[in-house]
């Protein structure tokens, strides 16, 4: 049975990366006789240039349609003037809210190889195994109202709503304790419940669900020592559940962790697990066009997308291995380089994973 895939590969250095990534799923469905079928949509800039809004009705049709989505990044400098509401950024929010893809799942797994890549002491953050569970289609990134207003003096006043409601908490609550039940078992609720109401229901839910989940330890921590833990003791967690805003904050800060943001997928999931896979990082416009962006945290994003919807956990497991023997072999591109490693780009490095999986 053929498995769609709709490849969104976006702006700046997305294209680039996708490329590589792609060459990866072709050559996995070739070893495993997967059956994927591949075709390509427009989201973000690359949608409004061709468009002029940054999810066309034909990209939304195809996602609902598809077995699974593959996104590079979207967004920059070329579309920062374009209004609001069009901004390359609203295309992602809107097929992440139309799909209903409510959990962002980002791991940031050190590679053992990548310990001084970090900018932390290889101590601190060897053998670091989190995961990180972001609400992805509430809290203040879609509360209403929203805006920018006139006051009555005249100035203007931009203006946004946090919230959330305890069926939005529940699910992703939910899927936080399922996530840490196979894991480590520990589960710590980020919130800012000292100050936000909004948070203050965040945390008296997950408190609720804690009975149902009694193999899995629940603690709870402010944003801001949350924040300070993860780069003093990050070793602490295992999973980590926070809302929408504070999980894209702290999920950048946990790549630190990895060596790059280069290196970190995230699989965002609806509530039967059909899903969009995206890297965690942006479209980097500042090395767009080099050749030299870091296709990993792509091709780790596809590695998910078979594991996790189109149900190939031996083919996602083959792209691991490989990323890992690539590593060994000491290939780095400028991101995660450090001394005494073989500096490479974006398609050598896409291409050295797709020969390890021919030779294993
Ligand atoms: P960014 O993640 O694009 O870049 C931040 C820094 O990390 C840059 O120095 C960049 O060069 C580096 N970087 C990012 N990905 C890299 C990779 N694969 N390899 C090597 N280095 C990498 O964040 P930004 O600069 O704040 O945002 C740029 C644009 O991307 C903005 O328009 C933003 O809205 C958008 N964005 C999109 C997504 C997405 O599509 N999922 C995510 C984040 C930001
Ligand atoms: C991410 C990005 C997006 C977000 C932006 C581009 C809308 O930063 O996927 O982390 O904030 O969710
Ligand atoms: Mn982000």
């Amino acid at each position: 049975m053929s498995k769609k895939v709709l490849v969104l590969p976006g702006d700046y250095i997305g294209p680039e990366i996708m490329a590589e990534a792609v060459k990866v799923l072709n050559t996995v469905d070739a070893r495993f006789g997967l059956g994927l079928e591949l075709e390509y949509g427009l989201l973000g800039g690359a949608a409004i240039d061709e468009t002029g809004v940054p999810l066309p009705d034909a990209t939304l049709e195809r996602a609902r349609e598809v077995d699974a989505i593959l996104l590079g990044a979207v967004g920059g400098p070329k579309w920062d003037n374009v209004e609001r509401h069009l901004r390359p950024e609203r295309g992602l929010l809107g097929i992440r809210s139309q799909l209903g893809l409510f959990a962002n799942l980002r791991p940031a797994i050190l590679y053992p190889q990548l310990a001084d890549a970090s900018s932390l002491k290889p101590e601190i953050v060897s053998g670091l195994d989190i995961l990180i569970v972001r609400e992805l289609t509430g809290g203040i990134y879609f509360g209403e109202p929203r805006g920018i207003r006139e006051l009555e003096n005249g100035e203007r006043e931009g203006y946004n709503t946090y919230k959330y409601s305890e069926s939005e908490i529940r699910r992703i609550g939910r899927q936080a304790f399922e996530a840490a039940r196979k894991r480590g078992k520990k589960l710590c609720s980020v919130d800012k419940a000292n100050v936000l109401e909004a948070t203050v229901l965040w945390r008296e839910i997950m408190d609720e669900l804690a009975p149902e989940y009694p193999d899995v330890e629940l603690s709870h921590m402010y944003v801001d020592n949350a924040a300070m833990q993860l780069v003093m003791r990050p070793k602490q967690f295992d999973v980590v559940v926070t809302g929408n805003m504070f999980g894209d904050i702290l999920s950048d800060t946990a790549a630190m962790l990895t060596g790059s943001i280069g290196m970190l997928p995230s699989a965002s999931l609806d509530k039967d697990g059909r899903g969009m896979y995206e890297p965690c990082h942006g479209s980097a416009p500042d090395i767009a066009g080099e050749g030299k962006a870091n296709p990993l945290a792509t091709i780790l994003s596809a590695a998910m997308m078979l594991r996790y919807t189109l149900g190939s956990a031996e083919a996602a497991d083959a792209i691991e291995a490989a990323v890992s023997k690539v590593l060994d072999a000491g290939l780095r591109t400028p991101d995660i380089h450090s001394e005494g490693t073989h500096l490479v780009g974006t398609v050598e490095m896409g291409e050295a994973v797709v020969t390890a999986l021919a030779s294993e």
